[in-house]
């Protein structure tokens, strides 16, 4: 049976059941979920940090390196132009998974912290000046805060962070405040890794392009959890990484408005982003090239297109709302236990579940959690910002993928209910 099909008992939310895929077939996918850790099986709610991979995956990869393994778009031979085509191939696969108008604004960076990086280089050192304002949240992970603290210093922009409320909430209207003619960029998270807050993300972009300014969306943790059509969405740059989503480490995604990407100066330099080179001036690459240079992360960008098909083979909108579903019953579960307060209540949330219990430290309950199977993650989730604002220093982090189960929240409830009683 669905391990996910029991009824809703009266009184308590209703409990996952709408799962419109298999979930046994699909848990059977992922080999690492198959195993003991410290004699019981284990229990991965660290998805936030880093997903696992489907066999979908492992073999692409492995097939590539025994079958393909050499260089794309060098070389006339026919392992070069088979890695080629299946590269390239898999560029236009992520163009239609997040609805880019073309593959050629695809650029394939090292992951979400590269993509914000070259955006910052690229884009706001060549288009922005000293008094210019970036508007950011106190949410951002410390990839979508510090390149832009680095350009307060280096070229005297003006970070401006908007607020959030108590319960994790984006406020909207005071961010539309905070936006002025001096505003010419945004660089905002579609969903905080540290609370799960779903931003308004569409309404942010639609204010600030009223004032003229450009927007970023960091999508690391939103790509995994909910449909994003950079077109309906209509931001001018869109970051994601592969491991986020059940793809390889090492491979991440920018996606640029044409218009922009071909304005902006080259960010890194090096092979494949020329198109001559000579002693007396060089000339670059068109799009996407121009922005990857050197031999890229061949295996990872066909890895990745093998994750996102699998994803999309089970849609996204299903496991949205599965995990929806997943989520509204680990917060009652969660809510049962005696001195737990949750860190992000927001109205609008998305796989993650951060907490506190009264007199234990988070990572005292992550070790003993980890002795009973449960892989969480613990500390400030690189958000120390956002960890200032709720007064802690560290939450515990259990974060949801869709092949997580009801029994997964059961296992954790009840290993917290033990690791409290032996902290205590
Ligand atoms: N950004 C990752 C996380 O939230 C590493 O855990």
């Amino acid at each position: 049976m669905n391990q996910a099909a029991n009824m809703a008992t009266k009184g308590e939310p209703s409990q996952p059941q709408a799962v419109r895929f298999d979930l046994e077939k699909v848990r059977s996918d992922f080999p690492t979920l198959n195993q003991k850790v410290s004699g019981h099986d284990l229990v991965y709610l660290d998805n936030g940090a880093s997903t696992q991979k489907p066999q979908q995956v492992i073999d692409t990869i492995k097939a590539y390196y025994e079958n393909d393994n050499s260089n794309v778009h060098r070389g006339i031979h026919t392992l070069s132009q088979r890695a080629t085509d299946k590269f390239e191939a898999a560029r236009v696969t992520v163009q239609s998974f997040i609805n880019a108008e073309s593959d050629a604004q695809i650029i394939f960076t090292n992951g979400t912290t590269e993509s914000i990086n070259l955006v910052a280089h690229s884009y706001a050192r060549a288009f922005l000046q000293a008094g210019d304002e970036i508007i950011i949240s106190t949410m951002e992970h410390h990839s979508n805060i510090v390149p832009w603290q680095l350009l307060e210093q280096q070229i005297g922009i003006k970070l401006v962070v908007a607020p959030i409320d108590k319960n994790g909430n984006f406020l909207l209207d005071e961010y539309t405040k905070l936006l002025s003619e001096k505003t010419k960029f945004v660089s905002i998270t579609q969903l905080s890794n540290a609370l799960g807050t779903i931003t308004p993300i569409k309404a942010i972009i639609e204010a600030a392009h009223n004032v003229g300014a450009k927007v970023m969306v960091d999508g690391a943790q939103a790509i995994a959890h909910t449909e994003v059509d950079v077109q309906a969405l209509d931001c001018d740059f869109y970051a994601f990484s592969g491991h986020k989503i059940f793809s390889p480490t090492g491979i991440g995604v920018l996606y640029g408005k044409r218009e922009l990407l071909d304005a902006m100066p080259p960010y890194q330099s090096g092979g494949d982003m020329i198109k001559v080179v000579s002693f007396s001036g060089t000339t670059f690459n068109e799009l996407p090239h121009k922005f990857e240079a050197g031999t890229p992360n061949i295996a990872g960008v066909i890895g990745l297109a093998a994750g996102l098909d699998y994803v999309s083979d089970i849609g996204i909108a299903n496991i949205a709302a599965y995990e929806k579903e997943l989520l509204d019953y680990g917060t009652h579960r969660l809510s049962e236990i005696e001195g737990l307060s949750m860190i992000g209540s927001a109205d609008n949330k998305a796989s993650i579940l951060s907490f506190q219990i009264n007199g234990v430290h988070a990572s005292d309950l992550g070790t003993l959690l980890d002795h009973q199977g449960i892989a969480i993650r613990v500390g400030h989730h690189c958000a120390m910002p956002v960890m200032e604002f709720f007064g802690v220093d560290a939450t515990a982090r259990a974060s949801l993928a869709f092949y997580n189960s009801k029994e997964d929240i059961d296992a954790l409830v009840a290993a917290i209910n033990k690791a409290v009683m032996m902290l205590k």
